[in-house]
Order: C-alpha cells, then structure tokens, then sequence
C-alpha cells in the first residue's frame, strides 16, 4: 500500500473558527477524513503542526510515497521548508484552502512552489482531492 503523508501547517488546526470565506467551514478533522474516505486503497498519513522544526523533522522521515504540503503562513517565510523539500525526491503537490496569490501583497511570497510539482489553490477542501487525483497517477 502506498503512503501519502498530508502536512498542515500553522493554525490549520483551527479550521472551522478561521474565516469561512477564506478557508471554508470544515474542520481539519474532516477534511482529512474526507481524503482517507476519497480513496482507501493509499494509507494517508496526517501530521499538523504549528511549529515549523517539527515540520522539517515530519519531512525528513522519508517514510512516504508522495507528500501534500499546506504549509500555512509558512508558505510565506520559511526558506528551511522549503530547503526540506527540495531534499525529497518524491511527487509534491502545494494545497493552498484560499485564493492566496489574490490577497494581501504578503501573501503573493511563496517559498515553496518551486520545489513542488504542483500548487492548488482557491478550491478550499476541494484542493487537497484534486492533489490525491494528481498524485494517484504517479505513485
Ligand atoms: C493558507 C494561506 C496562508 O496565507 C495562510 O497563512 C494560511 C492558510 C491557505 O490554505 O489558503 O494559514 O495556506
């Protein structure tokens, strides 16, 4: 069985309280049943974190086929996941609930694009189905 490991970033694990226009009304909770129940034939593994080292480490076990990355704010600040990433020589896909690239001007930095295959943007929850359909074809 293959293994995609699912990361989330800072505050992802409020979704639900954060603004509904922005990231939709679901709990991270349910999204990540939303994607097991989407395809049971791939072993997901779902980490969150808040904390930008425990999500280097999360990257560095290497224990996964593919991975699917919302790095939160991270996306906008941090050259070390980005620096994680690269490393990973495994199909990567940016999930992103909002439309980021269209809000505020801090928001249009993404340190992480270039090291993944893809970014799905703008779909809320939508996006990270549409980042295991990506993935399905390639692992
Ligand atoms: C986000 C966009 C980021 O700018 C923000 O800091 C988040 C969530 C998104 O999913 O749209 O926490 O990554």
């Amino acid at each position: 069985m293959k293994t995609i490991l699912v990361i989330n970033g800072p505050n992802l694990n409020m979704l639900g309280r954060r603004p509904k226009e922005h990231y939709g009304s679901k709990t991270l909770d349910e999204i990540n049943k939303m994607i097991a129940d989407y395809d049971k034939s791939i072993n997901f593994s779902f980490f969150q974190s808040n904390h930008e080292g425990a999500i280097i480490d999360r990257i560095q076990a290497n224990d996964y086929d593919a991975l699917i990355i919302n790095p939160g704010a991270y996306t906008h600040t941090s050259v070390a996941i980005h620096d994680a990433l690269e490393i990973v020589a495994v199909p990567k896909v940016e999930v992103h609930l909002s439309d980021v690239f269209n809000r505020e001007d801090f928001r249009k930095i993404d340190f992480v694009k270039d090291v993944c295959d893809i970014t799905i943007t703008n779909l809320k929850e939508q996006g990270y189905i549409e980042a295991v359909k990506y993935l399905q074809k390639l692992i």
